[in-house]
């Protein structure tokens, strides 16, 4: 078992199928950069633990550059007889600064505590680069929010035509809880914030070295309290899996109203031909599958998520192997999310939105009902009555087959005396729409200031 991290009690190495089983260096290698940044901080805590000698830590860290260099470019890959990122990488060190210093690097550490701190280090990371894409959805939202100040659509519940609203309301609908996801991301991070190495095994360190001085140096708050818990706990993994789950499961929901948006019945946008894909057979078709795939991937992402609870789901203290399963789903929820971001930010900020179609279909469905027993209640009838009277207006409307505001003012007058021909002033969409004017309301003076704060928020994000 030449070269592995755990010859000794051995007299043979692995069968073959136990070696391919236990290998990780498909996944973790992605973990080398911060391996090698970790190991150069764990030689200086060796130096001052009186460890090693300055001549050694000069060797040490000198190799551990070039590593790094070599890792970087490629020119340092793990071998086939590597069994994780670890081993690989001590192996490379050995190569470069021989087995003598090479071989002083482990010296109070395990992989337990390596793995634990590298994949909290490679996950901060890759948070930030996922709230920078989540917050690119959101510039794509505003822009069109901004874009389109008094266009007004239907606004559905169950689907149905309920109350008309401004496009940018809807739209900013969409970027609050992406916003949201982004400050849970901020929120993960001052938890994971913490370092797991000088854990060890699972009962800590021996040899004198300081675990504060490594957090430090790798950037983490401070270092772990409990060493068990440091080597054995994913929850801010499974953390991170529910954010980027959360975040997948928004933007399906603006997916799907963009695919149904698309088709010829509803004919609110356009998509961009560069955010749209055809088909092989049918000539005509332009598909939306930045939201398909948006839809489709964000199962995927509740699937990581599930699959690494399952994995951790009553696991004993301390370290098992079990962990090693946890890196790729993180990996891949990640991966999927860098793929779509850009994707869907893309396909937002081309929408041509159809203002006229959206407008005209506002009022259909007698979306203004709501609006006639609000007057009334303005003019002091009670409003179990007043809903009657609309729901009446609604009635003589339908079968009449015109909208309420054609009913005529005897028309009116036979449903209830009160309706008077003053309350035409609250049957259009621009009426209905700017009398909604409380605070988070769809008024176009509380959608700008709305717009204004969305803005402010993913600005200072
Ligand atoms: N590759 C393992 C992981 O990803 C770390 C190695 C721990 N191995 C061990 N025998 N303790 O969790």
């Amino acid at each position: 078992n030449e070269g592995a991290l755990w010859g000794g009690r051995f007299a043979s190495g692995p069968a073959a199928a136990m070696a391919a089983l236990s290998k990780s260096t498909h996944f973790d290698w992605v973990l080398a950069p911060y391996d090698v940044r970790a190991s150069t901080a764990h030689a200086k805590v060796l130096h001052r633990a009186g460890l090693l000698t300055d001549d050694d830590l000069a060797t040490m860290i000198d190799g551990l550059d070039r590593l790094a260099a070599d890792v970087a470019s490629g020119e340092f890959v793990p071998a086939k007889s590597d069994e994780d990122v670890h081993g690989a990488l001590e192996r490379g060190l050995i190569d470069r600064v021989g087995p003598e210093v090479g071989g002083r690097l482990r010296a109070g550490r395990s992989r337990n505590d390596q793995v634990a701190t590298l994949f909290r280090m490679w996950l901060r990371d890759a948070v930030r680069r996922v709230a920078v894409g989540v917050l690119d959805v959101v510039d794509a939202l505003v822009a069109q929010a901004q874009a389109h100040p008094d266009a007004i659509m239907p606004g559905k519940t169950h689907q149905q035509a309920a109350q008309p609203v401004l496009l940018a309301h809807h739209l900013l609908a969409h970027a609050h809880p992406l916003l949201r996801d982004v400050d849970r991301l901020a929120d993960f991070d001052r938890r994971a914030a913490v370092s797991p190495y000088g854990s060890g095994a699972l009962a800590g360190s021996s040899l004198g070295l300081d675990p504060d001085a490594i957090a430090a140096d790798l950037g983490f708050d401070s270092a772990a309290e409990n060493s068990m818990d440091a080597t054995s706990s994913r929850d801010f993994a499974a953390e991170a899996a529910f954010v980027l789950a959360m975040i997948g499961v928004d933007l399906s929901r603006m997916a799907e109203e963009i695919i149904v948006w698309s088709t010829p019945e509803f004919g609110y946008v356009t998509l961009a031909d560069e955010w749209s894909t055809g088909s092989s057979i049918m000539p005509q078709k332009k598909n939306p599958d930045v939201s398909e795939l948006t839809r489709g991937k964000s199962g995927r992402l509740i699937g990581n998520l599930t699959g690494l609870l399952a994995t951790l789901k009553a696991q004993p203290l301390a370290y098992n192997r079990d962990l090693q399963e946890d890196k790729e789903p993180v990996f891949d929820s990640v991966a999927q999310l860098e793929l779509l971001l850009p994707a869907i930010a893309g396909l937002v900020g081309t929408l041509e939105f159809h203002t006229d179609r959206m407008a005209e279909l506002a009022p259909a469905g007698f979306t203004l009902a709501t609006d006639i027993a609000e007057w009334m209640v303005r003019q002091g009838v009670p409003f179990r009555v007043a809903h009657e009277a609309a729901g009446a207006a609604v009635r003589a409307a339908e079968a009449r087959g015109v909208g309420l505001a054609e009913l005529t003012d005897e028309e009116f007058a036979a449903i209830d005396e009160r309706l008077t021909p003053e309350v035409r002033g609250v049957l259009t969409i621009e009426g209905s729409v700017s009398s909604r004017d409380a605070r988070g309301g769809t008024a176009p003076v509380r959608v700008a200031e709305q717009l204004a704060g969305v803005r402010s928020a993913a600005a200072a994000a």
